[in-house]
């Protein structure tokens, strides 16, 4: 995420190649973010491994709603989901990025965020991707609470 003005956040991410997503993202200017926790990563495998350029994605089970505020696909499995509104592309190469705002964001009601810096990334239980794939420890507190330690 990056910052723009106000409480406005950014959500960046970057498209290589000429994958469908990226097609449709650049068509219709809007699009879904799906965080991905532990339970989901077969479905993560599927998705990554296969293109709609090469037919549906039906291999796999899966439900798909639309978006609460846009007219966006959403995944059902997802506990964390951004719906967002392209604001600005930079493209370098064959890689364009996508600077979105966040016109809504659905969590699921387990998670109990009062607000976007209350997350509970344990509860979350988010796939971090660095090459291979991750998941998050301990909880280790918040800012300033080391300040005087
Ligand atoms: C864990 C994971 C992360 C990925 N991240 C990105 C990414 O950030 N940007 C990107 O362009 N492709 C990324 N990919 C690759 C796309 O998911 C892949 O090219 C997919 O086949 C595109 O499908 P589509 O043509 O239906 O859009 C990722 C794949 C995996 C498995």
């Amino acid at each position: 995420m990056t910052h723009e003005q106000g409480d406005g956040y950014l959500l960046v991410i970057s498209m290589s190649g000429t994958k469908r997503t990226k097609k449709n993202v650049f068509r219709s200017g809007i699009f879904s973010a799906n965080l991905v926790s532990t339970d989901m990563l077969p479905l993560m495998d599927y998705f990554g491994l296969h293109s709609a350029e090469d037919g549906r994605k039906d291999g796999i089970p899966y439900e798909v709603v639309r978006g609460a505020v846009l007219d966006v696909p959403v995944l059902d499995a997802s506990r964390w989901v951004y719906e967002c509104e392209v604001a600005d592309t930079v493209t370098t190469g064959d890689s364009t990025t996508f600077f979105c705002r966040i016109r809504n964001i659905q969590m699921e009601e387990r998670l109990e965020c009062k607000d976007i810096f209350d997350v509970d990334l344990t509860r979350l239980d988010p796939v971090v991707y660095s090459g291979k794939h991750h998941n998050i420890g301990k909880c280790l507190g918040s800012i300033g609470d080391f300040e005087n330690v």
